[in-house]
């Protein structure tokens, strides 16, 4: 690509990744996002017609591609729930520019999905499991699913030839049992095991800092029992800090959004499933570029839009719940915007 134009934040970060969620729905329930008590059997979710089309994603992609964007990661709710979603990848994967694909599922369809996800040019698949022992995940994920079909949806990823990492995110009392299980389990394996300080997304996902195991806490425990080293980065802006097992059989990671934030290097921006654009997991409101792509606005006013709303942007909410500012606003739910 010849012709790529960078455009800046106020903070001089560049708009290098695009989540993209394509459902609000899930088959999970897991207590921390989307708790059964509010998202009931009468939840009103996004109806299929408000949801961005194929059409419509690939064009925006397009857009974004020629500022730069080279990763897109495909979230939910569950976004193997959206139908024909291997289609959309083939399309997105042929896109100039676009050089990593990724997506983040709780893996429970991948038994099915992932060897026709690959071949139209997924590359990578991050997958939701926070507990190895049966009792505790049926818990958390609220539907009473044992960890088997996740396992199974790790094997077909891995032998579809998709590199897999697994999400833990770590809630005190509830799952911090299995930090341990769970390190011990994937040490060895092609699999990188990230765990994830619970963090405050959402409305009602009950946080406080009592909550919260840090990124230290995290790496103390495992430490004693498997020695860990940090490891440098993979690339600019990962969300992940890096640890390798001293005796060579791998490596974890930690996102620790909480107690040491990276706002400084975040190039993500984010388009839910019904056509908003946010430039902070944190926001309280997103821009609506559904109604000038429906009202068939032009690439060139799309673009302008674009380069308003990225230019502007000043969103730095970790850091600043870090350094202990009054954060207290309704924010978007984590299953709408896909984290
Ligand atoms: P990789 O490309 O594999 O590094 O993926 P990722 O870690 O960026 O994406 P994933 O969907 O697996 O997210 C893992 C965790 O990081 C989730 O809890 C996300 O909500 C969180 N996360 C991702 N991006 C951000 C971000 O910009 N800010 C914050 N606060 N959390 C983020
Ligand atoms: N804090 C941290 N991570 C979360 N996730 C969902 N809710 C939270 C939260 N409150 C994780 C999911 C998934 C990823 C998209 O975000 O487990 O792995
Ligand atoms: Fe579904 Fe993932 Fe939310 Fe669990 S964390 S309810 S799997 S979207
Ligand atoms: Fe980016 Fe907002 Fe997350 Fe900070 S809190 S890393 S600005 S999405």
């Amino acid at each position: 690509m010849t012709d790529t134009q960078y455009i800046r934040d106020r903070l001089n970060r560049p708009m290098k990744d695009l989540r993209i969620s394509v459902i609000d729905q899930c088959n999970f329930r897991c207590t921390y996002c989307m708790p059964a008590e509010i998202f009931g059997e009468d939840y009103k979710f996004l109806p299929f017609k408000e949801l961005l089309s194929f059409d419509e994603i690939v064009r925006l992609v397009e857009i974004f591609a020629k500022f730069g964007t080279e990763k897109i990661r495909i979230t939910g709710g569950e976004p193997l729930l959206r139908k024909n979603l291997d289609q959309l990848i083939k399309r997105l994967y042929a896109i100039d520019g676009i050089k990593d694909i990724a997506i983040t599922t709780n893996g429970v369809f991948l038994t099915k999905q992932a060897k026709k996800l690959k071949e139209a040019g997924l590359d990578r698949v991050n997958l939701s499991l926070d507990a190895i022992e049966d009792d505790v995940f049926k818990e958390i994920n609220g539907r009473g699913v044992k960890t088997k079909p996740v396992l199974k949806g790790i094997e077909a990823a891995q032998e579809a030839g998709l590199q897999v990492k697994i999400n833990m995110v770590v809630k005190k009392g509830l799952n911090d049992s299995q930090i341990l299980p769970m390190a011990r389990y994937f040490k060895g394996t092609d699999v990188i095991l990230r765990f994830i300080e619970f963090m405050d997304v959402g409305n009602h996902n009950g946080w406080n800092m009592n909550t919260v195991v840090s990124k230290q806490e995290i790496i103390d425990r495992i430490n004693i029992e498997m020695p860990l080293e940090p490891a440098e980065q993979n690339y600019y802006g990962e969300v992940a800090t890096r640890y390798r097992y001293i005796d060579g059989s791998g490596e974890i990671g930690v996102i620790s959004s909480v107690t040491d934030s990276f706002c400084g290097s975040c190039t993500r921006i984010r388009l839910s499933a019904d056509g908003k654009l946010y430039t902070c997991l944190f926001a309280t409101t997103g821009y609506d570029i559904k109604t000038p792509l429906r009202e068939h606005a032009s690439d060139h006013q799309l673009i302008l839009e674009l380069i308003k709303l990225w230019s502007g942007r000043t969103d730095r909410y970790s850091d600043e719940r870090a350094e202990g500012k009054p954060l207290k606003r309704e924010k978007i739910e984590m299953s709408y915007i896909g984290g």
